[in-house]
């Protein structure tokens, strides 16, 4: 069960290390752990309480590691077990705790399990570790049943099997490569207990679990379709203007399943095994936020990703109902509200909160989408909202790059791309391409500081020189300073156990509340408003006199 209330991760700034863009050490254009390491002092100059770094294990990279071939091993790409355990002890000296990303759902199709797999007959125990199925059709000509990949395409391969004939087909709810593992087979259950340990005993500190809604199907594995709006992660409903007062689509028979659960409560008592408090955090893209707190239960995993947060516009309204909601979800099973805005799947906030037209999570933004953001007004617009979400009481996630304001990168070239989903759309959808660019550290070195070479396995657009670290470190008002100013002063408040409470008397486009003796106000409208009384502890932009200009946050010492 959950402990004393005084775990970490309740309260804690957790900071997504996207290990392919991130540093690279040995300058062949792809992060790696020795890049990592190398930077963590950065990390503790910054103040956050964790990272949580995305899959660095071997891979043939069809997903950019959402794809594991071993899950109990490095990818020769990122470097090796030992550079993992030095980044970790390196990370750990620093105060810096280490959470990893545990991909249960599916594996590589390269993984030893798959090829066994195909390699058996029909009704082996090898094919029951993963979703094997007779298709439909006089030869079995058709997928088993209609569902799409989350990438795009039907969610369905056929296979060829030893004799030469076509066979069954496997399910895959994201790329042809990464078949969904059988839950329901206690052989798989047994396996990711291992891989849980071999990793807890090493020493990390908890488990991001990717797709973590999505490994229980539906008995009979049901036709679903989903409604007009879907295509997302979530499987029908995530936009980037949801109606969060909406009742939710029917749930897809392939996520939000209630077995899940069981596999849950099993993982957190691994954890509860092993010394301190270690955290097991959902990637669950369900709706609305009462289903999502589900994952939180006291039995079940510690925090789960807040998307309805990150879904909500910048407008006042909504972020006060999703505030209110999320705290009122959460706590009403005793866990802590998490707060995101960006990640490795989605388009980076600088650029999304300016979009002029929507744009479906995970269909990214190119040349030629509609409504392309200003970058000014994103930027601005980017400040004030992370100037809010840190405020806020529970835990909050950052993405690597945002702390610089970096923006998506919206023309890279088509050559470079590597999101399966522009393949599979075949350029209908860009994909999450554009905020995995790798990072700039210093402007005047070959990429930008990334790496030794000038070689980046994106393209950095030139304009990054001016966002590079050195270029905003100690410069006043940079986007870096005010997130390492956010950081010391929501420790020094302590806002990470802090309350909100609405202070009432202020225009309709403006969020504003006390946690303790800090006053947050946000103005998501274009109109000034005038402050109250307080010293000023950060603003988002500068102030001229008593007045808060439009999309801009300020924290007030009341
Ligand atoms: C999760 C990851 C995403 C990946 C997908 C399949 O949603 O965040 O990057 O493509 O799962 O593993």
């Amino acid at each position: 069960m959950t402990g004393t209330g005084t775990e970490w991760w309740r309260t804690a700034v957790i900071y997504q290390i996207y290990p392919r863009s991130f540093a690279d050490a040995n300058g062949d254009g792809m992060g790696d752990l020795a890049g990592i390491q190398s930077r963590l002092p950065q990390l503790r100059d910054l103040g956050v309480d964790a990272v949580w770094l995305s899959p660095f294990y071997t891979s043939p990279q069809r997903d950019a590691g959402y794809d594991v071939a071993d899950y109990c091993d490095v990818d020769p790409l990122f470097g090796t077990l030992e550079d993992f355990d030095a980044m970790q002890t390196a990370a750990h000296d620093l105060g810096i705790r280490v959470i990893i990303d545990i991909v249960p759902n599916h594996s590589s199709s390269d993984h030893a399990w798959f090829q066994e797999a195909l390699q058996t007959a029909p009704g082996s125990v090898e094919r029951a570790r993963y979703m094997f199925r007779d298709g439909k059709g006089a030869t079995g000509e058709l997928p088993p049943n209609n569902w799409n990949s989350v990438f795009g395409g039907r969610a369905w391969t056929r296979v060829t099997e030893a004799d030469g004939t076509p066979g069954q087909w496997y399910l895959h709810l994201f790329d042809s490569t990464q078949p969904d593992l059988d839950w329901e087979n206690p052989w798989v259950r047994d396996q990711f207990r291992s891989v849980l340990r071999f990793w807890l005993d090493r020493g990390v500190d908890g488990f991001r679990v990717d797709v973590a809604h999505g490994m229980i199907k539906a008995a009979g594995l049901p036709d679903y379709t989903p409604p007009a709006d879907g295509g997302s992660m979530g499987g029908g409903s995530a936009t980037l203007e949801p109606d969060i007062s909406a009742e939710p689509a029917a749930t897809p028979p392939f996520w939000a399943q209630d077995g899940v659960h069981e596999i849950y409560r099993d993982w957190h008592a691994v954890l509860a095994e092993y010394p301190g408090d270690r955290v097991l955090a959902a990637e669950a893209w369900v709706d609305p936020l009462t289903e999502v707190a589900k994952w939180v239960r006291p039995d079940e995993m510690h925090q789960a990703f807040n998307f309805a947060y990150l879904e909500t516009p910048w407008n006042a309204p909504k972020l006060r109902r999703v505030i209110d909601d999320s705290l009122a979800a959460f706590s009403g099973v005793g866990a802590p509200s998490t707060w995101v805005l960006s990640n490795h799947d989605v388009v980076r906030h600088a650029s999304r909160l300016a979009l002029g037209a929507e744009n479906l999570q995970g269909h990214g933004i190119g040349p030629k989408t509609e409504g392309l953001p200003d970058t000014v007004v994103g930027l601005r617009r980017a400040r004030a909202a992370s100037s809010l979400m840190l405020a806020l009481p529970g835990s909050s996630y950052l993405y690597q790059g945002e702390e610089l304001g970096l923006p998506e990168v919206i023309d890279l070239p088509d050559s470079a791309r590597e999101d399966p989903t522009w393949f599979r759309t075949k350029g209908e959808r860009y994909g999450r391409d554009g905020c995995r660019v790798p990072l700039p550290w210093e402007a005047a070195a070959p990429s930008y500081g990334f790496g030794p070479s000038a070689s980046s396995w994106l393209p950095q657009p030139i304009e990054w020189a001016g966002l590079a670290r050195d270029q905003q470190m100690g410069v006043a008002g940079s986007t870096l300073e005010l997130y390492t100013l956010a950081l010391g002063l929501r420790r020094q408040f302590a806002l990470g156990l802090g309350t909100v409470d609405w202070l009432p008397g202020f225009p309709p486009e403006v969020v504003a509340f006390r946690s303790g003796d800090v006053t947050v106000i946000a103005n998501t409208g274009e109109t000034s408003v005038a402050l109250p009384v307080g010293d000023v502890l950060l603003a988002s932009e500068p102030l001229t006199g008593r007045t808060l200009p439009g999309d801009t946050t300020v924290w007030l010492r009341a």
